[in-house]
């Protein structure tokens, strides 16, 4: 995919001056809207929306986003090399807001504090364990896995669940290449996930309403889809802790709760495995947890959505936009059934 794509364009880059303007205007229409922020996927242990509202009320497009409380800094971090736009043509977003509006609740459900709180956890050695329903089990060091795959650009929209989304330049390796190596047995259908446990740097995990650790899972084909990323870095730079370093998962057509931080350890299983979310209300947070506008969360429209530096709501799209490249892995599925 990534061959194709030509260099993104300097007028997709918002230029300083611009950015700069946006960052006042978010941060004037940010004070206005008061710290109305929807709870975050976490429904069950901590509902903080009214059954009935609707995310867009909830989170009126002026939401205050990191770039707000943040300190004026210079435009968003260049890349060393020039870097591909996606097949939508959106520009990314800036290092500042990608790095500092983070969903990440081993350290906090604040996204505003994410970033401070993982400033000191360690990234590096990483280490993650292949195990399961394969022929080839084993223990790789993320150096290695580097080596092996070398990091390409893939640029991808982020929708979180609850009404946000980005564009991320990620650096990665299709996890493909990865489940192909360590061959998976006839009976392998299902991928698991599983975040580190780190208490000493993790303090979200001393909260004891959440079901730890961080699961997720997909079909084995989804898996092996070439979108499905295993990214290690962003903005052609290393990954930042807070956005899931060492080692996590980009699954761009889904909601990114699947997207799965700081993964230690991926097994093939015979059976659809739980995650942390549908354990927690399975209603919510389906398996599939497809991005689809027609197909409501139990509190909120998913009809639109808030792209960070944006001031007005767009459209969300069928399958986050990817619909050409993954609507066949459904065909005669029901997503309204198979949400
Ligand atoms: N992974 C772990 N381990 N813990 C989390 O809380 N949050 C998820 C996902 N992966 C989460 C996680 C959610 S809800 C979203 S929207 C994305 O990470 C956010 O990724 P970002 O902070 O890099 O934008």
């Amino acid at each position: 995919m990534n061959s194709k794509i030509p260099p993104i364009p300097s007028s997709q880059i918002t230029p300083k001056q611009v950015y700069l303007s946006r960052r006042d205007f978010i941060k004037t229409s940010g004070a206005l809207a008061g710290g109305l922020l929807l709870a975050a996927c976490g429904a069950a242990p901590q509902p903080t929306a009214s059954p009935t509202l609707p995310a867009a009320t909830l989170t009126p497009a002026l939401t205050p986003t990191a770039a707000a409380s943040a300190t004026p800094t210079e435009t968003p971090r260049p890349s060393p090399t020039p870097l591909p736009t996606d097949e939508l043509g959106d520009p990314y977003n800036s290092f500042e807001d990608i790095t500092h509006y983070n969903n990440y609740y081993e350290f906090s459900t604040d996204k505003q504090e994410v970033a401070k709180l993982a400033q000191d956890f360690h990234t590096s050695p990483w280490q993650i364990e292949v195990a399961g329903l394969v022929n080839r089990p084993g223990s790789y060091s993320l150096d290695e896995l580097q080596q092996r795959y070398p990091p390409e650009d893939r640029i991808y929209r982020l929708r979180c669940v609850e009404g946000w989304s980005m564009v991320i330049p990620w650096l990665g390796f299709p996890l493909a290449k990865l489940l192909k190596d360590v061959e998976p047995t006839p009976a392998a259908r299902y991928v698991r996930f599983e975040t580190l446990s780190r208490p000493d740097e993790m303090p979200g995990l001393k909260e004891p309403h959440y079901p730890w650790p961080y699961r997720e899972g997909l079909r084995l084909d989804e898996a092996m889809h070439d979108l499905t990323l295993l990214a290690s870095g962003l903005y052609g730079g290393e990954l930042p802790a807070q956005n899931g370093g060492g080692l996590r998962l980009v699954v761009p057509w889904k909601y990114g709760f699947k997207s799965i931080k700081a993964i230690t350890r991926i097994e093939l299983v015979a059976e659809k495995p739980s995650s942390m979310w549908s354990e927690i209300s399975p209603r919510e947070y389906g398996f599939y947890a497809n991005v689809n506008p027609e197909v409501n969360h139990p509190r909120w429209s998913q009809f639109s959505e808030r792209r960070i530096g944006e001031p007005f709501r767009r459209h969300t799209l069928l399958f986050n936009g990817y619909a050409d490249q993954v609507a066949q892995l459904y065909t005669g599925m029901d997503l309204k059934v198979n949400y």
